[in-house]
C-alpha cells in the first residue's frame, strides 16, 4: 500500500510515519511537506535511507504539486494544517488558505486519482467550549462551534471532507482528536513549552487563572487510532478519539512538570488571557472503541515522565527551534519573562 502523509514533518505526523513504517515496513509512504516553521526534517532522521520512505516538498494549496505527490497513491492521511490558536489570533489569513482552501485542493486531486481512502485529522475544538462544572463530553453528535480562527478553519475542512463524501462519493473517515503530546512537539504548545522552558531555567506562562481543561492524549495512542481507523473503519464516518485521565487543569498539568522536574511553584507566570479562551474540552471516544475496538493505552502520568525524559536528551532539537524565528513569536506573545 502506498499512503500519502500531508504534513508529516510536523509533530503528529512525524510520529505516525515513524510508528507507520515500524509497524508496516512493506508499505510506502510518501510524505508531503512546505517546512513551514512547524515543519522539522530531523524528526523522520531514523527513516530517511527507508527505501520506502520519501520526501515531496510542496505546499498542499498547489494543485499541480499535490497531483505529483498523489500519483499512485492508495490512502491519504491528511495531517498538514497551521495549527496553533495563538498564532492565529495573530494572522488568521494562513490559517484560512492551508487548513479549508488546501484541504480542498487535496480533496479535489483525492477524487481525480481515485484513492481507496481519505482520511482527515481534525480537533475537538471545532466543539467549542465546555462549562468547567458541565459534565457532559463531545461527541459525534455534537453541533460545531468553533470560537477561534484556527478551530474555525478546521470546521470548514471538516465539512468540506463530509460534502466530498456525499456529493462525489470520496471515501473519507475523519477523527477529532484532543490535544496531544509527547516527542517531537514544537515547544510553543503547554506541555513541550513548559519543559523546555524549565530545562532553559525559565518560568512558565499560564494564561489567565490557568484553570483551563484539556484532554491530554499521549501521541502514540493518536497514530494507533488512525491506522485501527483505516483498516476497520466505516467509510463517510467521523471518530472522536481523547484519553483516559481524569479531568485536569493546565495548571494540575504544570504541578505535575514541576514536581517530575524537581521544581517548585515559583516557576509559574500568570500571563495575561488569550482573547476567547475555551474553558474545557471533553471527549467521549465510547464510539470508535464500541465500534472498532480502539482505546487509549498510555497512562499519562507514565508517559509525560517519558516527554520529560525525551526533551532532556533531545536538547539538540528544541534548542535549534527555540533560538531561531520562534524567539520572536515568543517575545511577542508573552514579553519577556
Ligand atoms: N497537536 C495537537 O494537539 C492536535 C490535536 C488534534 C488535532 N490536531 C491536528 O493534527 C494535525 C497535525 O497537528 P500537529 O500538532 O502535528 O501540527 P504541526 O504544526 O506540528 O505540523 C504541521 C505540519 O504541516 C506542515 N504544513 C503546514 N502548512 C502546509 C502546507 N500549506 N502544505 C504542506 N504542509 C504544510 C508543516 O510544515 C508541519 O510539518 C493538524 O491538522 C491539527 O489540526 C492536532
Amino acid at each position: 500500500m502506498k499512503i500519502l502523509v500531508t504534513g508529516g514533518a510536523g509533530f503528529i505526523g512525524s510520529n505516525f510515519i515513524l510508528y507507520w513504517l515500524k509497524n508496516h515496513p512493506d508499505d510506502f509512504v510518501v510524505n508531503l511537506d512546505k517546512l513551514t516553521y512547524a515543519g522539522n526534517l530531523e524528526n523522520l532522521k531514523e527513516v530517511e535511507g527507508n527505501p520506502n520512505y520519501s520526501f515531496f516538498y510542496g505546499d498542499i494549496c498547489e494543485g499541480s504539486i499535490v497531483d505529483k505527490a498523489m500519483e499512485e497513491v492508495d490512502v491519504v492521511v491528511h495531517f498538514a494544517a497551521e495549527s496553533h490558536v495563538d498564532r492565529s489570533i495573530l494572522d488568521p489569513s494562513i490559517f484560512i488558505k492551508t487548513n479549508v482552501l488546501g484541504t480542498q485542493v487535496l480533496l479535489e486531486q483525492a477524487l481525480k486519482h481515485k484513492v481507496k481512502r481519505f482520511h482527515h485529522i481534525s480537533t475537538d475544538e471545532v466543539f467549542g467550549s465546555l462549562k468547567l462544572e458541565d459534565p457532559s463530553k463531545f461527541n459525534d453528535r455534537t453541533p460545531y462551534n468553533p470560537r477561534s480562527p484556527y478551530s474555525a478553519s478546521k470546521a470548514g475542512a471538516d465539512h468540506l471532507v463530509r460534502s466530498y463524501f456525499t456529493t462525489y462519493g470520496l471515501p473519507i473517515t475523519m477523527t477529532n482528536c484532543a490535544d496531544n503530546f509527547g516527542p517531537f512537539q514544537f515547544p510553543e504548545k503547554l506541555i513541550s513549552l513548559a519543559i523546555t522552558n524549565l530545562l532553559e531555567g525559565k518560568r512558565i506562562p499560564i494564561y489567565g487563572d490557568g484553570l483551563y481543561v484539556r484532554d491530554w492524549l499521549y501521541v502514540e495512542d493518536h497514530c494507533r487510532a488512525i491506522e485501527t481507523i483505516l483498516k476497520k473503519g466505516k467509510i463517510g464516518e467521523t471518530y472522536l478519539i481523547g484519553s483516559t485521565i481524569e479531568e485536569m487543569n493546565n495548571l494540575t498539568v504544570i504541578k505535575k512538570i514541576l514536581k517530575y522536574m524537581g521544581k517548585d511553584e515559583n516557576y509559574v507566570e500568570f500571563v495575561k488571557d488569550r482573547p476567547g479562551h475555551d474553558r474545557r474540552y471533553a471527549v467521549d471516544w465510547s464510539k470508535i472503541k464500541k465500534e472498532i475496538g480502539w482505546k487509549p493505552m498510555h497512562s499519562f502520568d507514565k508517559t509525560l515522565k517519558q516527554t520529560i525524559e525525551w526533551y532532556t536528551l533531545n536538547e539538540d532539537w528544541w534548542k535549534r527551534i527555540k533560538n531561531g524565528e520562534y524567539k520572536e513569536y515568543y517575545k511577542k506573545q508573552y514579553g519577556e519573562i
